[in-house]
């Protein structure tokens, strides 16, 4: 498979930065990662670990947006399909307004300098949350986005933006009471069926949610994805949170036992 085909390298055994299997990150891992489908990241820390350098804030989010590179060519080398990362909650915009200016501006700085990498990777780009109350220029930058890597098939890298699982919750549940009334959806069905009106409705569960920084919260974020999901939390700030830290919590995640509610060997 060539550079620039919008397919998976992965399944080739070639890697999108690596020239062989054999380079790539995955070397060792393959069946940890096998059952570890979706990754889903809270990016925490990028405040602290801007101001114990003595920058301001917004250089932690700018390294944060550099390290979401990093992170999801190393997760895509890893094996997983989806990896999903909290860059803007509902409660962010308590945040004062030029930290809420920079957050709002820097997916334009972030595609500008990767989306052309991202595409010859094969990565297919996924929204979050509730554009519509983005600014017009964020909104149209992150659509974007998702419309020029639509039909490729590695890694589906997912930016919530506007994000809140509550509200994601609310929505959904108001879109049934609709289909109900309209004839368009019975009043009984199963939670597969209601997935269906959750944003992330294409998508499978979360399998591993991390949290970076040391702060031991799930903020509204993925609550009905993450059911089943194995959690980790780490100390590491998200700049500082390296492809090694994500294989250390895969491997991690290799060693759980994943039950699902059921007993094992009966
Ligand atoms: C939480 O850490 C982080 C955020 C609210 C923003 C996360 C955003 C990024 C990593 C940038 C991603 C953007 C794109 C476009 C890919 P914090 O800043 O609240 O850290 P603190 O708790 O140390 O203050």
């Amino acid at each position: 498979m060539t550079k620039g085909t919008g397919e998976s390298r992965f399944s080739s055994g070639i890697c999108c930065c690596s020239e062989t299997f054999e380079e790539c990150y995955n070397f060792g891992m393959s069946e940890q990662t096998k059952s570890c489908r979706h990754v889903a990241i809270i990016m925490d820390g990028n405040g602290r670990w801007a101001k114990a350098q003595g920058k301001p804030r917004t250089a932690g989010h700018l390294a944060g947006a550099d390290n979401v590179r990093t992170i999801a060519i190393a997760a895509s080398e890893l094996g997983i399909e989806y990896l999903t990362l909290y860059a803007f909650s509902t409660e962010n915009w308590k945040r004062s307004e030029t930290e809420v200016n920079y957050l709002m501006k820097l997916p334009k700085v972030f595609f500008g300098k990767y989306m052309k990498e991202f595409i010859d990777c094969g990565y297919r780009m996924r929204m979050l949350g509730e554009l519509d109350q983005l600014p017009k220029g964020t909104k149209q930058v992150l659509e974007e986005a998702v419309e020029l890597s639509k039909n490729n098939t590695g890694l589906n890298l997912t930016l919530a933006m506007n994000y809140g699982s509550q509200r994601e919750i609310v929505l959904a549940a108001e879109q049934y009471a609709r289909d109900v009334r309209d004839g368009k959806a019975s009043l009984d069905i199963s939670n597969e069926e209601f997935e269906q009106y959750l944003m992330t409705k294409d998508m499978p569960n979360v399998d591993l949610m991390i949290r970076t920084s040391g702060e031991l919260r799930i903020s509204n974020y993925l609550l009905w994805q993450i059911a089943y999901a194995e959690l980790e939390f780490v100390p590491e700030a998200w700049p500082e949170f390296t492809p090694e830290v994500l294989k250390r919590c895969i491997s991690q995640f290799g060693k759980r036992d994943r039950r699902f509610g059921g007993v094992k060997d009966e």
